[in-house]
């Protein structure tokens, strides 16, 4: 092989490996926020979902949580799940520490509260919230 060829190699592989690192980072595309850092809306039905205060889901660029009883806006906090740090979805809501988790494999382990504000680093900025309204039993995020 000359040295060109193999030049030209190394840079297609480069560029593969790249392409795949950068897909690594989203646990799936439904995840990934829309442009501008926003995301298709999304919904839950409150007669199936997210009934107990601590429960969560985590859809369409955003994670919406139960923080109180009834079903009123301000019975949920709704973030964008792209984590400021590097752009991963985050992982989870632990309700026992009260924390949204930006865990492994692809996380390092930020930690925000349920206002979006940054509980622990490696993350320097606060999730961005969102708008949860309600309709009948159905939740949307937008
Ligand atoms: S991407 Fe979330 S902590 Fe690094």
């Amino acid at each position: 092989m000359e040295r060109r060829d193999f030049v030209s190699n190394m840079g297609l592989m480069l560029a593969l490996a790249c392409a795949g690192g950068l897909a690594a980072c989203s646990r799936n595309s439904a995840d990934m926020p829309g442009p501008g850092g926003g995301g298709a809306a999304f919904t839950a039905d409150l007669n199936t979902e997210l009934q107990n205060v601590g429960q969560f889901k985590i859809g369409g660029g955003a994670i919406v949580i139960r923080v109180a009883a009834g079903n009123t806006p301000s019975s949920f906090a709704a973030l964008t799940s792209t984590c400021t740090h590097e752009g991963c979805t985050v992982a989870s809501f632990n309700s026992t520490t009260n924390l949204i988790e930006c865990n492994a494999p692809c996380g390092h382990g930020s930690r925000y509260t349920t206002t979006g504000a940054v509980q622990t680093g490696p993350a320097t900025r606060a999730l961005t919230q969102k708008t949860a309204t309600i309709s009948g039993n159905t939740l949307t995020v937008s």
